[in-house]
């Protein structure tokens, strides 16, 4: 990481997309790695593909950060996930507990969604020249209408209203720790803290496949974020995003 200029954080009232602007302010004025840019509301939130992001005006966390990885290899850039899905946990359990990682990046309050990641990593040759990280947290919204299956907020958990941007420091501290770990090729170590912090991590439990409902167990999460569960028969199966899905 730049430690010669500190992040900028970027606050604006509104805008489409916080990380449609991240990607069109850095393609004109260069900013330090950890560069913010938080809004209050976004005219056409992105979600994962397919999916918009709902969120009230003012009630919740919505920013965009990039870093510059040039370590990290394009088959292994899963670690970027594993290191912002890790920070949003600890930040979030900081106000509650309960707080797991549902593979791939989402954030989870017990069965529900407070969290939402759209990560966008930029390729130059077999390397990552840019990860942008969008990041939803769900704070002080009080009711959801979108047809998002299971959205929970902060407030909603605990009737306290919080703090956007203590929220906000809460997981760059975090963030910019584990990016120094990842530099420092701590990738191991950060695998596994993931590892340990997922939503069903342990135990058997109920799975979708193209209509097929069966039973597994998470048996490991490989560098390029494949999942492999692992059936009581002993079969593995090795699934890429969206091809598997957990039964909630
Ligand atoms: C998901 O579908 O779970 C991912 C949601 C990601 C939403 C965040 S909100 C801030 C950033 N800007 C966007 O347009 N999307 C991400």
């Amino acid at each position: 990481m730049n430690i010669v200029d500190s992040p900028r954080i970027i606050k604006i009232p509104e805008t489409t997309s916080t990380s449609s602007y991240l990607r069109e302010y850095l393609s004109e004025h260069p900013l330090p790695e950890g560069s913010v840019v938080m809004a209050g509301f976004q005219t056409a939130g992105r979600g994962q593909p397919g999916n918009s992001w709902e969120s009230d005006a003012g009630q919740n966390l919505l920013f965009s950060t990039f870093i510059s990885p040039g370590v990290v290899p394009a088959n292994r850039q899963f670690i970027i996930s594993r290191i912002a899905a890790l920070s949003v946990r600890e930040a979030l359990s900081r106000y509650v507990e309960d707080i797991t990682i549902k593979w791939p990046n989402d954030i989870y309050w017990k069965e529900k969604k407070i969290c939402g990641m759209l990560i966008e990593n930029d390729l130059t040759g077999a390397s990552i020249y840019r990860s942008i990280l969008g990041i939803g947290i769900n704070v002080n919204q009080e009711v959801f209408r979108s047809d998002a299956p299971n959205p929970v907020s902060l407030k909603q958990i605990t009737g306290i209203t919080y703090d956007l941007e203590e929220i906000l420091h809460q997981f760059l501290q975090r963030f910019y720790g584990y990016y120094l770990d990842l530099l420092q090729g701590k990738e191991e170590e950060i695998s596994h803290t993931y590892m340990e912090r997922l939503f069903r991590g342990s135990g058997y439990h109920p799975f979708r496949e193209a209509g097929r409902l069966f039973e597994a167990c998470i048996h490991t999460i490989e560098p390029t974020g494949h999942l492999i569960l692992e059936e009581k028969s002993g079969k593995r199966t090795r699934y890429a995003f969206k091809e598997v899905s957990f039964v909630l």
